[in-house]
């Protein structure tokens, strides 16, 4: 069986580019981009060829290495002020900016070849402490599972999301490393992008999951007739009181985990929490094109004058969370982060 989960995110040395896994043909087609400048990537972000919280943040930090090889010491602000506008919620993006920056004014006289290789090179240890701590954070949540699971997710949180392994999905995969046995995955097919029907049964059928893609508004039904041990979910920012941004849906999914007393988990690195957040009302919510929501089975258009609401997140409350699972540990309520 095949554990090494699948990439989406690249430093290619001899091009000097990033290299994302092109996640808006999947599953159709297992092709690749390469960025050569730093627009390219942003508009990347944007158009979600790369998605999830921490790809993002990976992303964005090749970026400000790219920009130090185009452009040299002098495009490196514009660079990040750039890849900062991209998407709002996932605050991986900020935290890895963040470094990037310290890396950059650390040493405010260097050029040329040794700020891009001190840049590269922060940017890879951001990378690599990410599918560390997934993996830590895998080897926690894999505690918390039955022997024999049947698990529910939403979105995907998986190791396309992620610089490896998964935050959510890479719990299952922990578990079953473990020699427990992962029965069933239900994943939500996640309006209005498809990521759970498109990435999440994509990646877990290509690592021998048995998995099964239900609409979200199926998810009551299925609760009700089925038993289900977990829900597991990634997220986009965690505020310091446990409130929870992830992708729309992951709300209406904890509420009715809670009403069929299903524990609903949160798995998400330390990069994840946003502890300028008080609570959930602090954390920005993405709004995206009215398109997304327009766009119908069958080439069929929703026409204009029918109005959409497209918010790419919602926050889950805190008191919906049965644990959230880190690098660091398992957290139960009350959570105060800090
Ligand atoms: O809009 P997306 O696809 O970037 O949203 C992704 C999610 O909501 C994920 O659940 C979250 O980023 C966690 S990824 C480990």
């Amino acid at each position: 069986m095949n554990n090494e989960s699948v990439s989406a995110v690249f430093w290619l040395a001899g091009e000097r580019a990033v290299r994302l896994l092109d996640q808006r043909a999947l599953p159709a087609d297992e092709r690749y981009i390469l960025c050569h400048e730093v627009e390219e990537l942003a508009q990347a972000i944007e158009n979600m060829t790369v998605r999830g919280a921490p790809a993002i943040g990976i992303a964005a930090a090749y970026g400000v290495a790219l920009a130090a090889v185009k452009g040299g010491r002098g495009a490196v602000p514009a660079a990040m002020e750039r890849l900062a506008r991209t998407r709002p919620t996932a605050v991986n993006l900020f935290t890895a900016l963040e470094r990037m920056k310290r890396c950059f004014e650390a040493e405010p006289r260097q050029e040329g070849e040794a700020l891009f290789k001190a840049l590269l090179a922060e940017a890879t240890v951001i990378h690599e402490e990410d599918i560390a701590g997934n993996r830590r954070m895998g080897a926690f949540g894999a505690r918390l599972l039955p022997e024999e699971a049947v698990v529910m997710t939403h979105c995907n949180a998986g190791a396309i999301a992620t610089g490896g392994h998964g935050t959510a999905l890479g719990v299952l995969r922990s578990a079953r490393e473990i020699g427990k046995k992962i029965v069933k995955v239900y994943a939500d097919e996640t309006r209005p992008l498809l990521q759970g029907a498109r990435l999440t049964a994509w990646e877990l059928s290509r690592d021998g999951f048995d998995v099964t893609v239900i609409a979200e508004g199926m998810a009551g039904a299925l609760m009700s007739r089925t038993r289900i041990d977990a829900v597991i979910v990634g997220a986009d920012r965690i505020a310091k009181n446990g409130d929870t941004a992830n992708k729309i849906g992951t709300y209406g999914l904890s509420v009715l985990a809670k009403a069929h007393g299903v524990p609903f988990y949160v798995a998400a690195p330390w990069s994840t929490f946003d502890l300028n957040a008080a609570t959930g009302r602090d954390i920005p919510i993405e709004e995206r094109a009215e398109e997304e929501m327009r766009l119908l089975p069958n080439g069929v258009r929703l026409p204009e004058p029918i109005h959409v609401w497209n918010p790419a997140f919602d926050v889950t409350p805190a008191g919906n969370i049965a644990a959230i699972i880190t690098e660091r540990g398992v957290f139960r309520a009350p959570y105060v982060f800090e």
